[in-house]
């Protein structure tokens, strides 16, 4: 029945589809096309692949996926068929069974890239990527997970840039992170926000995943070290080794909570709250048992919070 379908629908593109889809193939980087197409279902495209000027003379022959195509397909110039999400990735080889001379992978993505399938969303204010920093020296990271279904998909290729000056980025080892370096003198006020684009494939299909963001918006401060008592009940902490230095430049504010013992730092019943710019505080109550959480926040540009540091 679906191939019937199938049958039915090309039949009526048939006439038409030549030339017609070419404009939706676009270069992604070297050795790689996509194909924007904007359903997975019905979707016909036809390809023109090149082996090579270099390779001219060679009667070459092809493959897709390192399988021989049957029928055989010969020739430095030749055109291939990608019905629906069923690309690949077309080498050309010296004869049937020799030599590897060049490739060509072929990807397809819908348009628009909506549908997305391949990675999980954080949230919806968050998207499908989570970035963050210690601090403002330039240096981030993202991360981001797949879906269960889609657990063997890759990392094509990763963009970051801000106002036209490319930010360099490495792929974490396991494949869900990435660590990325703004060189462009990163303490002066931000104007322009960081764009990163993550290409992601599964099998052949092809998701970009884009999040634009200031540094200020991000910079959260490690988890507050050194929390201890001094004397009675006076608590005190350090800045976090990775914050900005000087600390009257680069300040930091603190939410201090108590609460009875056995509550979490999260929790909304607390016996005090408060805010302070000092490193030090203390709890004037009666009871001995509770517990003291602090975390930190930069003072002026309001980003994210730390993790709560806590005593008992
Ligand atoms: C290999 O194929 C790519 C297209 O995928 C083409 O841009 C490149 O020029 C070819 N390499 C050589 C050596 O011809
Ligand atoms: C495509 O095939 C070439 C040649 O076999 C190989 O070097 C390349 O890694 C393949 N790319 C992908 C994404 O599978
Ligand atoms: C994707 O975008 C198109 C066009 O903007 C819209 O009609 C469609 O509802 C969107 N689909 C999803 C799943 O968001
Ligand atoms: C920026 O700060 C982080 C955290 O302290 C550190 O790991 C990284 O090496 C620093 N990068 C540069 C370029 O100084
Ligand atoms: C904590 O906050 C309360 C209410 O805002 C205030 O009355 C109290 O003085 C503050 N305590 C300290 C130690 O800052």
């Amino acid at each position: 029945m679906h191939s019937f379908l199938l049958l039915v629908l090309w039949a009526a593109l048939g006439l038409t589809s030549s030339n017609i889809h070419q404009h939706h193939i676009e270069t992604l980087m070297d050795n790689a096309l996509v194909l924007r197409v904007p359903d997975s279902v019905g979707s016909m495209v036809e390809v023109p692949l090149t082996c090579g000027a270099a390779y001219q003379p060679h009667e070459v022959f092809w493959k897709k996926n390192g399988e021989e195509l049957t029928p055989a397909v010969q020739g430095n110039h030749i055109t291939v068929l990608v019905k629906e999400m069923k690309a690949g990735n077309y080498s050309c080889h010296l004869t049937s069974t020799g030599e590897y001379l060049n490739h060509t992978l072929i990807l397809v993505q819908l348009d628009p890239d909506n549908r997305t399938v391949i990675l999980e969303e954080k949230s919806p204010q968050e998207g499908h990527i989570h970035c963050s920093a210690l601090n403002y020296n330039g240096s981030f990271h993202c991360n981001w997970k797949k879906t269960q279904q889609r657990s063997h998909a890759t990392v094509l290729l990763i963009k970051a840039s801000r106002y036209q000056e490319e930010i360099s980025c490495v792929l974490d080892a396991d494949g869900s992170g990435v660590l990325c370096q703004d060189v462009e003198c990163p303490y002066k006020e931000e104007k322009h926000p960081i764009h990163l684009t993550i290409y992601m494939i599964s099998h052949f299909r092809l998701e970009a995943y884009t999040k634009s963001f200031y540094l200020r918006e991000i910079v959260r401060p490690e988890k507050l070290p050194n929390l201890h008592i001094t004397s009675g009940q006076v608590f005190r902490w350090d800045y976090p080794d990775t914050w900005e230095k000087p600390q009257t430049y680069f300040g930091l504010h603190f939410q201090v909570k108590v609460l009875q013992s056995g509550q979490s730092c999260n929790s909304d019943n607390f016996i005090l709250n408060n805010l302070t710019e000092e490193t030090v505080f203390d709890v004037n109550i009666k009871s001995k048992k509770y517990v003291f959480c602090v975390r930190a926040q930069d003072k002026h540009a309001r980003g994210p919070w730390s993790h709560w540091s806590q005593c008992m």
